[in-house]
């Protein structure tokens, strides 16, 4: 099988200097790559700036804004069976970008934001993506709710929720715990390593894809 797996953060530029950006650290995506390859499966991972090791036997695609992540994806998304979305993609991105480094001077300063393109939400309404599509959703009130939304908004088979109110899970966190919800069930996954809850992740992937392409679920 051919997977296309995102990570990582992305830094939305502001001068030469300076983005904004988030506290992934890419450690979730990339053990899910690790788990595909382990079985075996094709894995191309687009991830944002980490300071991770790329696992072994990966096709790596390392970019930088929203809109790089975004077009590396366009023109992958095609080749593949699979894709995941774990990237924390910066939602807003700047306006501008200042080509010289902003001088310290006024007491404030405005820096005006625009929503950044929708890579998962184009995956199927732009790209025309008709594989299995798979979606995080990093929430910190109504997980279950805000998940199923987000499903049905961006015509995913599933979503993988995390609570990121909590600070030993989620972002830049070692272990995580999820709620995968698809179109007529939700199933909780407890706390666990990022390595073990991808080798979960993985085979109920697998599964679900092999289920939708009309094989034995
Ligand atoms: O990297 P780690 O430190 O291991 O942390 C893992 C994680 C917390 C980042 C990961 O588990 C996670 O939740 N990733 C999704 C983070 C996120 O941006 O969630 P969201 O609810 O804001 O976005 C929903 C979905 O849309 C995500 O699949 C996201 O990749 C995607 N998205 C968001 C914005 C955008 N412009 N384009 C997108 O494709």
């Amino acid at each position: 099988m051919k997977i296309l797996i995102t990570a990582g953060p992305t830094r939305e530029p502001i001068d030469p200097v300076r983005f904004l950006s988030n506290r992934s650290s890419g450690r979730m995506g990339y053990a899910l790559a690790h788990a595909f390859v382990k079985q075996q499966h094709q894995v191309l991972l687009i991830s944002g700036p980490t300071s991770l090791d790329v696992p072994h036997h990966v096709d790596y695609l390392p970019v930088e804004s929203a809109q790089d992540m975004h077009d590396a994806v366009a023109h992958a998304l095609p080749r593949v069976d699979i894709a995941i979305f774990c990237a924390a993609v910066a939602d807003y991105t700047p306006v501008e970008v200042a080509t010289q480094k902003i001088k310290k001077s006024d007491e404030f300063i405005t820096i005006t934001l625009k929503k950044t393109i929708d890579i998962l939400g184009s995956a199927r309404s732009v790209h025309g993506f008709t594989g299995y599509l798979v979606g995080f959703a990093a929430e910190t009130e109504d997980l279950e709710t805000n998940a199923r939304t987000k499903l049905l908004a961006k015509k995913c088979d599933m979503i993988i929720a995390n609570d990121v109110s909590q600070s030993s899970i989620g972002f830049d966190s070692h272990e995580n715990e999820v709620l995968i919800v698809e179109a007529e069930e939700n199933t909780k996954l407890p706390r666990d390593s990022k390595e073990h809850l991808a080798h979960h992740l993985a085979a109920i992937i697998l599964k679900r894809f092999d289920r939708k392409r009309g094989g034995v679920s």
